[in-house]
């Protein structure tokens, strides 16, 4: 058996190195490995100085969040860091590449911290719902002070080094190659001149001007009501680092480890490390190991519309060289123009520099109204009309010009792929990359695969998804793929609720408290209520005739209230009010559309509202799944999230839907089924699952 934590000697000096790849999180038989070595090597008298390092690519990331949840193995982390704390030897940790979480939290214990440069360390633990709970809340604030201790674990961002260094983190930047040499430099001098035994327990400096005094809490805790709305960890983190300030180290230590507990076991933790598990298996697609991907250096993007910009400057953004086909001059300028517009606000929020915005524009980017120009690009994504007949007008000229193996991208966001692939002589080069708008900022990208689509195109489609920073998420062909698809069921019910007498305030203000950004309306006024319109038109001649319509959004349309944009929709619209204010005129459409229905209106609390958009929302999906146009309910998931605003706290709806139990959702749609059974068909899965008795955690592969 390989050991996780081995000891080596190194004339007087003990290293222990912790080698549990890839991140050498802190599962229990590397905190029993750190026990033993660090017992091993303070009972050896050859043994003067300890260095604690990691093997291969970083120091400790952490704890292992597999185990969060679980019963807790001995011995735990505050133990072990005690032992070091305690340790009658210089204790040295020698970071490089991310010592995070728990794994900085025992370079907290140790008597002193050099880090190679480059390395970063930070207290993530809010990102999963819990807070740093090995002493991190408690002797962070005893280095650096409480508001900058509030700052560092409230937002979770890694710090680099030299920013450490200068924060007080750490005590030195080694220009050292490894963490090895970086860690025995500084024992050596450690012995050579005697350094006391630094103990972070007890320092007192930076905490004292705080005590008694809650200004800095009440600074923080205001702060959260409006940046951490919904979430429970932030305001524990307060609690507990205003308990370091207040309290005998010991007492602290006694109050996070409780503060700690609290975290673990709230749902919400339960459903961000889902989250974090999810967003890395979404890109392991089955039957996709192995397939090599193409090499992506040139792009095509065909339109210079909202979407074709924003698709051309992830891309350029990437480091990819571009080149935007429009349909004549005039367009391509504008294209051109609104590239140069986006990137120019990425300069203004400090993002880019001038220099490389214009590098960028002169060498990355250029624009032609002749396909000929894209003869040698690897991939194309066409962002024109979302009509057929247009895009297959585009797709044959892309076919006649690109070079063999070039990869053929709609982003279409309902249309069939295969019928486009169809129309080429290369089907298995064909794709959908469905972006989200704005595509330069959403993270989602939706990788549609074809019947014929190559499995080395796929992988292409997953590495371009990557390198633009963005979530690729593999969907099937359907009208909407994986999102959109569910969107239009869910959408649906929030009308229905309308018409029988909630008002669009109501449930806005309910999907909000729920914990999405937006409510429904809020969402429609932004994107546009034409496009909702033209969305109902196009479906107009497939409706099934026992499907409910409810035209309230119809009448908006009529009446010129297109949303945001012309200062009306759902909301009314003014110079100081962009969040947008309640409108009569709107409640009173509501009225006149249930008169028109003899609809006998009917009050909704906030948890009814959400019980049925959720409800709608895991049915659907479960649809989704059943016909493998989603291939897990992890994709799913991922897909809410970075698409469509859903909690991150919660998970994702089959993460949500688990928790609150499949049969309670089964019920609640049944009991709906009985006012509307054509709405409230249920999921055959679904069924199926209760049945069994399993949850949709079971598919996830
Ligand atoms: N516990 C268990 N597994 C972990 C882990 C942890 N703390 N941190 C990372 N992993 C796993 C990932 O799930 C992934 O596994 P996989 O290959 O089976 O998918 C693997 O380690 C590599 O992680 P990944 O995020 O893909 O690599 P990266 O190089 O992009 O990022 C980190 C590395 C450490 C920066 C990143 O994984 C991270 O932020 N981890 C969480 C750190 C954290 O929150 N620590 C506090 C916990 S107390």
């Amino acid at each position: 058996m390989s050991e996780v934590v081995r000891l080596e000697r190194h004339g007087d000096i003990a290293a222990i190195v912790v080698d549990n790849p890839p991140v050498n999180a802190l599962g229990q038989a590397v905190r029993q490995g750190l026990k033993e070595r660090l017992n091993e090597a303070a009972n050896d008298d050859a043994v003067r100085a300890i260095v604690i390092l990691g093997a291969e690519r970083t120091f400790i990331a952490g704890a292992d969040i597999r185990e969060f949840g679980k019963p807790p193995q001995p011995p735990s982390l505050p133990e072990v860091i005690e032992d070091m704390d305690a340790c009658p030897k210089p204790v040295i940790a020698a970071l490089h590449g991310t010592a995070l979480g728990g794994g900085f939290e025992v370079a907290l214990g140790c008597h002193y911290r050099v880090a190679l440069d480059g390395a970063k360390v930070g207290l993530p633990e809010v990102k999963l719902g819990i807070l740093p709970g090995a002493g991190g809340t408690q002797r962070t604030p005893r280095l650096i002070g409480a508001a900058k201790a509030l700052d560092m674990i409230l937002s979770g961002d890694f710090v680099a080094a030299e920013k450490a260094l200068s924060l007080g983190l750490i005590d030195e930047v080694s220009k050292a190659e490894t963490p090895l040499e970086a860690g025995l430099a500084f024992a050596r001098k450690a012995i050579d001149e005697a350094y006391p035994l630094r103990r972070v327990r007890d320092l007192e400096d930076e905490i004292l001007a705080d005590r008694g005094k809650s200004d800095v809490f009440d600074d923080a805790r205001g702060k959260l009501k409006k940046t951490a709305r919904g979430l429970f960890s932030p305001h524990k983190i307060v609690d507990a680092v205003q308990a370091a300030v207040e309290l005998p180290f010991d007492d602290g230590i006694k109050r996070e480890r409780e503060l700690f507990q609290e975290c673990v076991e709230s749902p919400q933790r339960a459903g961000l490390i889902h989250a974090f598990f999810s967003e890395r298996q979404v890109g392991k697609v089955p039957g996709l190991k192995g397939a090599a991907r193409r090499p992506l250096i040139s792009a095509g993007v065909v339109g210079g519309g909202t979407m074709g910009a924003g698709i051309a400057v992830s891309m350029l953004l990437s480091g990819l060289q571009v080149i935007m086909i429009e349909r004549d001059e005039e367009s391509l300028a504008r294209g051109k123009a609104t590239v140069d517009k986006i990137l120019e606000a990425s300069v203004k929020r400090g993002k880019l520099t001038a220099g490389s915005k214009a590098a960028v524009m002169t060498e990355s980017f250029s624009g032609s109204t002749d396909y000929a120009a894209l003869s040698d690009v690897d991939i194309v994504v066409e962002a024109v009309f979302e009509d057929m007949e247009v895009k297959k007008g585009v797709f044959a000229q892309l076919d006649a010009v690109l070079k063999a193996g070039a990869i053929l991208a709609t982003n279409t966001s309902y249309l069939d792929v295969d019928a486009l692939a169809a129309g080429t002589s290369r089907p298995s080069d064909v794709i959908g990359l469905h972006f989200f708008s704005p595509a330069h900022v959403m993270k989602l990208l939706e990788i549609v695969v074809g019947d014929q689509t190559a499995p080395e195109v796929v992988a292409t489609g997953f590495a371009l998804a990557k390198r633009l920073g963005k979530v690729g998420v593999r969907a099937g062909v359907c009208d909407g793929f994986i999102g959109n698809r569910i969107l239009a069921t869910y959408r649906k019910q929030i009308d229905y609720m309308v018409e029988d007498g909630a008002s669009p305030y109501e449930v806005d203000d309910a999907i909000r408290a729920f914990g999405f950004p937006m409510g429904p309306f809020q969402v429609s006024d932004l994107a546009g209520v034409d496009i909702g319109w033209m969305t109902r038109r196009r479906l107009d001649a497939t409706r099934d005739p026992r499907e409910r319509y409810v035209e309230v959004a119809d009448r908006l349309y009529e009446a010129g209230r297109m949303g945001q944009k012309s200062g009306a929709g759902w909301y009314l619209y003014s110079e100081g009010n962009r969040r947008g204010a309640k409108d009569p005129v709107v409640e009173n459409i509501v009225v006149q559309e249930r008169a028109k229905k003899d609809i006998e209106p009917k009050s909704f609390t906030p948890e009814q509202i959400q019980r049925r958009y959720l409800a709608a929302m895991i049915n659907e999906a479960a649809k989704v799944l059943e016909e493998g146009i989603a291939l897990r309910p992890l994709d799913i998931d991922v897909t809410l999230l970075y698409g469509y605003g859903f909690p991150r706290w919660r998970g994702g709806p089959m993460k949500y839907a688990d928790m609150v139990g499949l049969d309670q959702i089964l019920a609640d749609i049944r009991s709906y089924a009985e006012e509307d059974a054509f709405a409230w068909q249920p999921a055959k899965l679904l069924v199926d699952l209760v049945e069994r008795g399993e949850n949709f955690e079971s598919l996830n592969k």
